[in-house]
């Protein structure tokens, strides 16, 4: 394996026991993700992409096949230390963006570098910017309900780039957003490739989006086709 590959799965697939009903979501998916690499996956409401992005932060468990994150396999890691390194080396963007209600934005952001036990001063200076880069440097103390959904969404964003991760997991992270707010998300991106290397695996319907991604692949009657 090379030294690059950030994120990989190999012969992943997912079923569903639903009662008597057997789901088959997907078979043998095989993907990599490179350090500084921007991969889109598109594909139809129900073809499996939330699942996919859940077994590759080991939220889920396979039925067949395996997850390596930094060449470590999820089922491999013992509970505590899978804990930490999702919270360490993986940011998350959810479809339903998942902030917690009683903390204000700024909290919300700080909340997995004081898990990571990064010092208050720097933490702070970290979210402070990270809700300035996405526009929301005076919606610093609203709470989640105090926030517009893209705004919501915003945060969500700033939070998964918080601890500076080797992969951010994003499901439809710019769904909710408008054109020049996308492209502010999308500088960010790219310079969070650039500077830190990270990598960022999209879900995404957005067609501009699609369009600055190094790579892409569409989800379909369970496999994985690559676009570009
Ligand atoms: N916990 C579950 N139990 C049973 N079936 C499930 C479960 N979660 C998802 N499914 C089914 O698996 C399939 C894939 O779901 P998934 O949420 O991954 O789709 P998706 O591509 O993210 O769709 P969308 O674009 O609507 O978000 C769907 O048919 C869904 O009904
Ligand atoms: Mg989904």
């Amino acid at each position: 394996m090379s030294n690059n590959i950030v994120l990989e799965c190999r012969q992943l697939s997912k079923q569903y026991q639903d009662g008597k009903q057997v789901i088959d979501v997907f078979q043998s998916i095989d993907l990599a993700l490179n350090k500084g690499e921007a991969c889109a996956i598109v594909g139809a409401s129900g073809s499996g992409k939330t699942t996919l992005l859940n077994l590759l932060a080991g939220l889920d468990l396979a039925t067949t096949g395996d997850v390596k994150l930094a060449n470590i396999s999820w089922s491999s890691m013992k509970d505590s230390k899978r804990a930490k390194m999702r919270n360490k080396e993986m940011g998350f963007v959810y479809q339903f963006h998942h902030l917690l209600a009683e903390f204000s934005a700024l909290e919300n952001v700080l909340m997995p570098m004081w898990i990571a036990g990064l010092n208050t001063k720097e933490a702070n200076q970290r979210a402070k910017e990270l809700l300035g880069q996405v526009g929301l440097k005076d919606r610093l103390h609203h709470k989640p309900s105090q926030l517009s959904g893209g705004e919501r969404q915003r945060v969500a964003i700033a939070r998964a780039l918080a601890n500076r991760p080797a992969c951010v997991l994003m499901d439809e992270p710019t769904g909710n957003l408008d054109e020049t707010t996308s492209m502010e998300i999308q500088r960010l991106i790219n310079e969070l490739k650039a500077s830190y290397g990270m990598a960022f695996l999209v879900v995404t319907h957005d067609e501009k989006m699609l369009g600055w991604m190094d790579s892409a692949y569409r989800l379909s009657k369970g496999t994985l086709q690559p676009l570009k």
